[in-house]
């Protein structure tokens, strides 16, 4: 565990030099991910599914423009339904979406009289006015975030770049520019009517002030390439089990950044967390990070409060976490109440009931630093039985791991073997020590726990 936090910030030295090389610009593989996300998720099509003119435009954090970032529906744009968005744009009578991180626009019917109506450009009612538009409040939002203007169609020469022109985009244009952080305008076709037109001056008129971008996406291979992905993804549903080296990582992940360690010393304390997140982060492949895995919990709240022996608890959106609570009865009474019990107590009414409820078919994994101990949380005629909670969690659907590092250290010489059988029973059990290493307990039935869990044998 030392040299793992030693290594990361030795890498860290040689990353920020390169890293503030690229802040300002797009990385074009990413953003060749970004526009296709746009075409599979939001594309505007008529009735007879051919494709309509539409635009889009996002500001999300910066990391999601930079080198390797893959978007997908659960870290990219989550806040945003495509059902939505996708309704919003085909609906003339408004044609505009404004979501959290994203404004999308189709075409929007202007009935001037009975006989006159005309049509509004989707990039004029993203950027129009100027100081008030869906663009103008959506950049607001982050300060020095990632900005992309998509338009399936290129903007049209004669009124959107014509500065002279009511709906012109380039006063727009011109205040996006002192937007901090990465921008980009990009757009896929080329607007039927301009083809032909001096588009390598005209489109100066953008390129001077946002970078410029074509993107063209090779929908086949997209296509081909997500049956693949579809049945593999299909059968580890069926599993309904967490890929154990996702695991692992997830494990390393909440020791890395949330474990309790004791204030003077720094010796690690007893602590539990649990999650309940969408299924995919339990599933093969998926590398927590920051930026994509509890991002709107802060660890220093959650080792504050954890540390904080008052209360010692922490519930947050995806993640609850507890320490020990120090319960006083008299002065010359009183005990600790434990993490487990902090978090799976009262079984019908506790901190993980709530979470669970917030995801009903969410990936949910507890952990434990120390093995829940025999005596108390494994007694199940105790007060601070955590039996009938495991009990309650069963009925939970999507994912569940129970996971544990140590073994509490008065339990050693303890019938875990019997002991253990009592979680596998609601709940799969695993043990995992390192950031590569987690073992299954198995034990379901009249199997045996795996050794790997279980305390080496004395000799
Ligand atoms: C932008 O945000 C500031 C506060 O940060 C607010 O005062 C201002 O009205 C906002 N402008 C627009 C156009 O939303
Ligand atoms: C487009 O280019 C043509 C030819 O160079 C020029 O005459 C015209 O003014 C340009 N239009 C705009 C809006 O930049």
């Amino acid at each position: 565990m030392k040299l793992t936090v030693f290594l990361s910030g030795f890498l860290l030295l040689f990353l920020l030099p390169n890293w503030t090389k690229s802040v300002d610009v797009v990385d074009i593989n990413t953003l060749a991910r970004i526009i296709n996300f746009f075409e599979q998720n939001y594309k505007r099509v008529d009735e007879d599914g051919h494709p309509r003119q539409y635009a889009i435009a996002i500001n999300v954090p910066k990391d999601q423009c930079q080198n390797g970032f893959i978007p997908d529906q659960n870290k990219f744009l989550a806040q945003e339904n495509a059902l939505n968005v996708k309704n919003a744009i085909t609906d003339e009578t408004n044609g505009l979406y404004q979501g959290a991180e994203l404004i999308a626009a189709g075409l929007r019917k202007v009935e001037i009289s009975r006989k006159n109506k005309h049509y509004r450009h989707s990039e004029s009612l993203l950027l129009h006015p100027t100081d008030n538009s869906p663009m103008t409040k959506l950049l607001n939002k982050t300060k020095d975030g990632c900005s992309v203007f998509y338009t399936f169609d290129s903007p049209c020469v004669d009124s959107c770049l014509n500065a002279k022109r009511e709906h012109s985009i380039i006063n727009a244009l011109e205040k996006w520019k002192e937007h901090d952080g990465i921008k980009a305008f990009v757009f896929k076709n080329f607007w039927k009517f301009d083809i032909g037109k001096d588009l390598q001056n005209n489109f100066t008129q953008i390129a001077a002030r946002i970078p410029l971008y074509r993107c063209k996406i090779v929908v086949f291979f997209t296509v081909f390439l997500l049956l693949f992905l579809l049945s593999d993804w299909t059968e580890s549903v069926e599993g309904d089990k967490v890929d154990i080296n996702t695991l692992a990582r997830i494990i390393n992940f909440i020791e890395q950044n949330y474990k309790r360690v004791n204030e003077v010393d720094k010796h690690p304390r007893q602590y539990a967390t649990a999650i309940n997140v969408p299924n995919n982060q339990c599933r093969p492949n998926f590398i927590p990070d920051q930026n994509n895995f509890l991002t709107q919990e802060n660890a220093a709240n959650v080792k504050n409060a954890i540390t904080d022996e008052t209360n010692a608890l922490y519930q947050g959106a995806e993640l609850i976490a507890a320490g020990t609570r120090k319960v006083v009865i008299s002065k010359k009474k009183q005990y600790n109440m434990h993490s487990e019990s902090l978090l799976l107590n009262p079984a019908d009414n506790s901190p993980m009931t709530k979470l669970l409820n917030k995801r009903k078919d969410g990936c949910s994994v507890f952990y434990s630093f120390e093995s829940p101990c025999v005596d108390t949380c494994l007694d199940a005629t105790g007060k601070h039985s955590i039996l009938k909670a495991l009990e309650n969690w069963k009925e939970h659907s999507g994912i569940k791991a129970f996971v544990f590092k140590n073994f509490w250290k008065f339990d050693t010489k303890k019938d875990l073997q019997t002991k253990f059988k009592q979680i596998v029973a609601h709940v799969p059990l695993y043990r995992c020590v390192s950031d590569n290493e987690c073992y299954a307990c198995n034990g379901e039935g009249n199997t045996p726990i795996d050794t790997h869990c279980l305390p080496p044998p004395e000799n």
